[in-house]
């Protein structure tokens, strides 16, 4: 069993170069299967969220393998097995995003409905809809949605939620259908758009992506293309709260700002200095953080998937504030291992007030889902003692090199096999 321990870190420096993004990654590689033949993407991260979509897409035939410079390589037969068996889907819920595709391209899929996760209940309505709008036809059945379809066919859709995989899916479907397709109240994520680039890429036809109304005129057929995913911005985020905690200055390369402009904000109005330079952000901070309260929405607001790391930074900042959740209500897990580290945390419904404290206390702790863990590493930047982080099979579903990056910044953090904590 691995677990990380972190010590209180001097102040960071250094650069630090920002990987592919997990959440535009894991799209890319389901768009291969709307061709047959070889494509190749690049920065896709060496994370195990990418190995388990590799083995999801090597179930269905295709044939996936890394070149020696890293980059990803699909080989999509023309025959698949339009098959995502529970033991796949249970292991990465985002792999329910191969249903869009299989169904344009073979008329037909066989896959395992995702269960809960820590994020709390976590339906998949809106893609089965928005899909039976497109013409497929679904049942469930022994834990498993199978749909089928002639081709489908381009229609007015409009999704009840700016659902991020949800809009992938529904793109992903309708980009082959006889016709337009427009989804109204589409996703906005910076990742949304880089799926519906490298779709254009390979012939598709489609406009408003990044806006709330998508359009897509469906083509016959796509032909398969080299892309290069777009930086993470999560992890980028995670390397500035890391700054916010320890003080220091560092340059995160590749990163970009453009895309993280909500959070930059935040970060600004809690006293850090941020500098979007030529190629990245570059960020100090030196003083005590101040609260600032934040709300999660979807992009272009604060994202869920920053707020674990904002939530860290309040516990420690100067002041009183507020940080609600809206896109999971559900998605507080993380609080209660905070709390054992001495944070000052109340929860009312889907709001967590936090009353910053001078300094945590380190504590082992365990790590429930990727960016809660990534959340707890960075607590043990300003606890007192160390932190022991378990259940760090969930930071590496996300993190590429997770523990030598920041190493290499200054952070005292070192990976260990179980063992008595006593020993350090
Ligand atoms: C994606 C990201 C995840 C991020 C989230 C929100 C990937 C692989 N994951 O997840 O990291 O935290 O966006 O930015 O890209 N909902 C329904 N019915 C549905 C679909 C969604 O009710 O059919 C609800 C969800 O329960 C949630 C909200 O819509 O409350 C948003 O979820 P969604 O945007 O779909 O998140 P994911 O795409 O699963």
């Amino acid at each position: 069993m691995e677990r990380f321990v972190v010590r209180p870190a001097a102040p960071l420096a250094g650069n630090v170069e920002i990987q592919g993004a997990k959440n535009s990654a894991l799209k890319l590689m389901a768009a291969a299967l709307l061709t047959t033949g070889t494509t190749r993407l690049q920065a896709v991260p060496d994370i195990t969220d990418v190995q388990f979509m590799c083995e999801v897409l090597t179930a269905i035939g295709a044939e996936v393998g890394r070149e020696d410079d890293g980059e990803l390589v699909i080989v999509t037969p023309e025959v698949l097995t339009p098959i995502a068996p529970y033991e796949l889907v249970e292991k990465m819920r985002a792999s329910f995003v191969v249903l869009g595709p299989l169904l344009a391209r073979h008329g037909s899929a066989r896959v395992s409905l995702p269960g809960g996760d820590d994020f709390g209940h976590r339906p998949i309505d809106m893609h089965l809809r928005a899909l039976t709008e497109l013409g497929a036809t679904f049942t469930t059945e022994h834990g498993y949605v199978e749909g089928h379809c002639e081709r489908l066919v381009g229609k007015e859709i409009e999704l009840e939620f700016p659902s991020h995989t949800a809009t992938d899916n529904v793109l992903m479907a309708a980009v082959t259908a006889r016709g337009s397709t427009v989804i109204e109240n589409a996703a906005r994520e910076p990742e949304v758009q880089d799926l519906a680039e490298m779709l254009t890429e390979m012939g598709a036809k489609i406009s408003g992506a990044g806006t709330s109304r998508i359009e897509i005129e469906g083509v016959d057929e796509l032909h398969p293309v080299s892309h290069r995913t777009i930086p993470d911005r999560i992890e980028a985020a995670t390397f500035l709260a890391a700054v916010g905690l320890a003080g220091g200055t560092v340059t995160l390369d590749g990163a970009r700002a453009e895309h993280m402009d909500m959070l930059l904000e935040k970060l600004v109005a809690m006293g850090m200095e941020i500098e979007r330079i030529e190629g990245g952000i570059r960020a100090s901070s030196s003083d005590r953080l101040r609260a600032v309260d934040v709300a999660t929405l979807p992009y272009p607001g604060v994202a869920t998937d920053y707020k674990p790391l904002l939530v860290t930074m309040l516990t420690v900042a100067s002041g009183v504030a507020i940080a609600s959740e809206n896109v999971f209500t559900g998605r507080f897990g993380y609080i209660d291992e905070l709390r054992r580290m001495g944070a000052d945390i109340t929860i009312e419904g889907h709001h967590a007030i936090v009353r910053g404290i001078d300094r945590l206390s380190g504590a082992p702790v365990r790590a429930r889902d990727i960016r809660a863990g990534a959340a707890l590493v960075l607590a043990g930047l300003v606890a007192d003692g160390y932190t022991e982080v378990s259940g760090v099979e969930h930071i590496d579903r996300g993190y590429e090199h997770f523990v030598r990056k920041l190493g290499s910044l200054g952070v005292d953090i070192r990976c260990v096999q179980g063992g008595p904590r006593e020993r350090y």
